[in-house]
């Protein structure tokens, strides 16, 4: 199953060079089953081959009066704003956009359902400043990875994701939640370390769920070569250290934490400066305990909802619930690792999700599942906590 299955998608085009990526991102929409529908400016064949187009899937329409007339019919629009006018001055497409941009705005009251694939400036040029508000909050706004204006590429999958949280239910709306990622990496010198297994598979998939889900989302991960999920603000660290200031930095103002990182228990008690040579040292390593992130977090005055992870072998259950009472979480999401099959590394898990008073099993699914599962589960328990903090009387 696709995430975007039968999703209907208007995709809105003027011609220009800015179309020559036009292919590719029809061809990523169609493989996850989206049914996509070109709205083109009458030129757009000039830039780029209409029968390729068609060949990939997508359906052509050129006459834009008639999908304006039935903009209900699709579930997410995708805007290219792109200046059709390669330099030559004569502008034969950009006006085609703006009446089409117009005509939107006429049609809808917000931007939700709207994704748009150019910058901010290209946005302060296409629509009205009352309108350029509105799409940051409402709809999304996606700058190009790579390129100019007039020969932009877009990532593949932040507009994936883009469409995805256009029809995902918007259960953390106005939520700020600060999610944490990866292992953490603490160096015996500067050419080797000690660390806990991680991917970062499965907290960039808590942090995209959580963006899809309406959330504003700050990721602090740990040392991984993983692409930034779309919308979700960046922070590196390397060490329990590095990641734990990190969080202390952006944890003021926040609703919720998950906490999904391999945090070492331990560091070594000294970093060399300089490479220990072979044979030149003792052979065993003196470690001291490093902070306990969650802990801290949920010790806090007037802590966010929190929510571990527990990482385990055996005892699943116990050991999990052990780490609810004891961190004072108001949840915890537990897996089995070791195997082949689940847990680090693998793109497959199954949580057991334990709050005080309740327990959820998520079915074996994808980690991108399971992230959407335990997101829609924290907002359920969220609702009730909050509404218990607020009265005085929370868990
Ligand atoms: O990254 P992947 O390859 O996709 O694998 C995913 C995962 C198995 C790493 C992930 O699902 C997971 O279980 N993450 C938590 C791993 C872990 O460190 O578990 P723990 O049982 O040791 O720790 C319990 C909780 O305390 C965790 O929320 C952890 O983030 C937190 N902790 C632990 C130690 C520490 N010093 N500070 C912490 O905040």
């Amino acid at each position: 199953m696709s995430s975007l299955d039968n999703q209907k998608i208007l995709f809105c085009v003027s011609g220009g060079p800015a179309a020559y990526q036009l292919p590719e991102l029809v061809a990523a929409l169609v493989e996850r089953n989206a049914q996509v529908t070109l709205l083109m400016s009458a030129d757009t064949g000039n830039w780029v081959s209409l029968l390729l187009l068609e060949k990939l899937g997508a359906n052509l329409m050129v006459e834009p009066a008639t999908a304006v007339n039935e903009l209900d019919r699709f579930d997410t629009r995708i805007i290219l704003l792109s200046d059709p006018d390669d330099g030559a001055g004569d502008g034969t497409g950009e006006p085609w956009l703006k009446t089409l941009l117009v005509c939107l705005i006429e049609a809808q009251h917000d931007w939700s359902g709207t994704v748009c694939l150019g910058s901010s400036s290209e946005l302060e040029r296409f629509l009205p400043e009352s309108q350029t508000g509105l799409i940051k909050e409402t709809g999304v706004l996606i700058p190009p990875l790579l390129g100019d204006t007039r020969l932009p590429k877009f990532d593949p999958f932040a507009i994936i994701a883009a469409v995805v949280r256009s029809r995902a239910a918007q259960l953390l709306v106005g939520k700020r939640v600060l999610v944490t990622a990866g292992p953490t990496f603490e160096d015996i010198d500067p050419v080797r370390f000690i660390g806990n297994r991680s991917s970062g598979k499965m907290g960039y998939a808590v942090a995209a769920a959580a963006w899809q889900a309406g959330a504003e989302v700050t990721l602090v991960t740990g040392p991984v070569a993983r692409p930034t999920p779309q919308g979700v603000a960046v922070i590196r660290a390397r060490s329990a250290i590095d990641m734990q200031a990190a969080v202390d930095g952006m944890i003021d103002g926040q609703d919720i934490y998950i906490s999904s990182a391999a945090v070492a228990d331990y560091r070594p008690e000294q970093t060399q400066p300089h490479k220990i040579k072979k044979g030149s040292s003792p052979t065993s390593l003196s470690l001291v305990a490093n902070p306990d992130l969650l802990a801290r977090v949920a010790a806090r005055p007037s802590p966010p909802f929190c929510v571990g992870f527990a990482a385990e072998t055996e005892q699943l259950e116990e050991y999990a619930r052990g780490k609810l009472v004891n961190k004072k979480l108001q949840m915890i999401a537990a897996n089995l690792v070791g195997d082949a099959d689940g847990g680090f590394e693998s793109d497959q898990n199954h949580l057991h999700l334990y709050w005080p008073g309740g327990e959820r099993q998520l079915p074996r699914s994808s980690k991108a599942e399971q992230a959407r599962q335990l997101i829609g589960a924290i907002a359920e328990r969220f609702n009730d906590w909050n509404g218990c903090e607020e009265t005085g009387h929370g868990e």
